[in-house]
């Protein structure tokens, strides 16, 4: 099918499933022209893609992935940065100094091939994720780094927990959300990359099981339980507290798309 030809039947699919909206819920014009505005006002901010990628996004990825074994597919998001540093296994992505209400994490866990369940080696984990404030470093590569598995298949990881974050606080999406009684949290959440032998094979992130947001996050579909971790507490380092989370990894097989939705 021609983009063309697709164009036509999307744009007729969606009308078909709008126009009963429209006529059971009796929309009237002025509401179609106050959502009219509205659209308007997304795209002046530049925000009409966020949006559909709230609304949609996890759908389309959960349905080009449906079928292929391996850990669930999740969101890239827009602060994935090439180029991260080789950290040796066991090792720290702190590269700042913490605040005192920062919480330590050790993050392990054990990298297996999908299909067979056998332990692979040598796969590249590229990890990043917010600090103890909701913060990503978008210049430097604090608490971003690519570890290896070993040769049992296992990697472990030195971090601090990430906290929520909320986005779209001044802009029209979280007007929007504002209006619809939900808020723009993210649940804490840590992102991952997977290649072996250089190939992407997954791009995902996980969720903290103690997220306030985890029943909320505000990107539909994006928490589902396979992609929950459990902070442990276990002791304090530094006058930190000190938790163990672990996340398996079971990678997907070579497809010509694997990677997440930007
Ligand atoms: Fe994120």
């Amino acid at each position: 099918m021609n983009s063309c030809a697709r164009l036509q039947l999307v744009a007729d699919e969606v009308v078909a499933a709008l126009t009963p909206v429209v006529r059971d819920l009796r929309i009237t014009e002025d509401e179609l022209h106050a959502a009219g505005d509205y659209l308007n006002r997304l795209g002046q901010a530049g925000m009409c893609r966020s949006l559909l990628d709230i609304a949609f996004a996890m759908t389309a990825v959960d349905t080009r992935r449906a079928g292929i074994p391996g850990t669930r597919t999740n969101l890239e998001g827009p602060l994935y940065r090439p180029g991260a540093p080789e950290r040796a296994n066991g090792s720290s992505m702190i590269e700042r100094d913490l605040s005192a209400d920062a919480d330590l994490l050790i993050l392990s866990g054990k990298v297996r091939d999908a299909t067979t369940g056998s332990p692979l080696s040598g796969v590249e984990l590229d990890f990043w994720h917010a600090d103890e404030h909701g913060l990503y470093d978008r210049d430097g590569n604090h608490l971003r780094g690519i570890v290896r598995s070993d040769e049992n298949g296992d990697y472990r990881i030195e971090s601090v927990l990430p906290i929520d974050y909320a986005e779209h606080q001044n802009d029209p999406i979280g007007e929007l959300l504002d209006e619809l009684g939900r808020t723009s949290f993210r649940a804490a959440h840590i992102h991952l990359k997977v290649r072996v032998d250089g190939v992407e094979r997954l791009t995902t992130q996980f969720f903290r099981s103690d997220s306030p947001h985890l029943e909320h996050d505000y990107v539909i579909g994006a928490v589902s339980d396979d992609l929950v971790a459990t902070p442990k507490h276990v002791g304090e380092r530094d006058g930190h507290p000190l938790y163990e989370m672990t996340f398996d990894i079971d990678v997907p097989p070579l497809t010509d798309d694997a990677g997440g939705n930007r």
